[in-house]
């Protein structure tokens, strides 16, 4: 079974949102793909985002916290794979080994899964549904994406049930509808 066909982007948390977005568009000459007050997407290829940054200010402004690993610094690690066919194998073979997502979501941008390693550090496993960069940063600044820029629940149980039952990759890849799902609390951004 193939492995990730590449790493595809980092997800910080910061309490210096600003400054961050700064540095990161200086030091890899970045551009700033979408942003709001609580996410940003930058990239430097044509990766539709190589670093995402959650404003913790804005996400969670109670907490003092500045400094702490748990509250600042990476939150996951994205791996694309090159079909869904591939992610939704490596699902299976996961599931075999009694490893489980914490989250499944699809995103608009990308169907997702997201595992935690034995420390807890967080991955994403994922496949584009955009055909390319352009695309991705048409979606990323369409209506669609601003009212719900989580994305939408999904079941990758049902999702392989339909894979195996021959329903086309294409389909599976369209985005459910659906309210938008919460991020749970594992994930460490609420
Ligand atoms: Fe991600």
């Amino acid at each position: 079974m193939p492995p990730p066909s590449k790493l595809a982007h980092v997800v910080y948390m910061t309490r210096r949102y600003e400054q961050m977005l700064d540095w990161y568009q200086k030091v890899f000459q970045a551009t700033v793909q979408y942003q709001n007050s609580a996410f940003a997407f930058l990239t430097y290829d044509d990766e539709h985002h190589r670093f995402a940054f959650a404003n913790m200010s804005v996400l969670t402004p109670d907490s003092m916290d500045t400094d702490s690993i748990a509250k600042v610094g990476v939150n996951h690690v994205g791996y694309t794979y090159s079909s869904i066919a591939e992610l939704l194998d490596t699902y299976e073979r996961l599931k075999h080994l009694d490893i489980t997502p914490y989250w499944q979501v699809h995103h608009g941008l990308t169907l997702s899964i997201y595992y935690r390693d034995p420390d807890g550090n967080r991955m994403e496993f994922q496949v584009d549904c955009c055909a390319n960069a352009e695309e991705a940063h048409v979606y990323m600044n369409s209506d669609v994406f601003a009212g719900n820029p989580v994305g939408v629940e999904v079941s990758f149980d049902s999702l392989l049930e339909k894979y195996r039952s021959g329903v086309q990759l294409k389909t599976l890849l369209v985005q459910p509808e659906g309210a938008a799902a919460s991020i749970p609390a594992i994930h460490g951004l609420t």
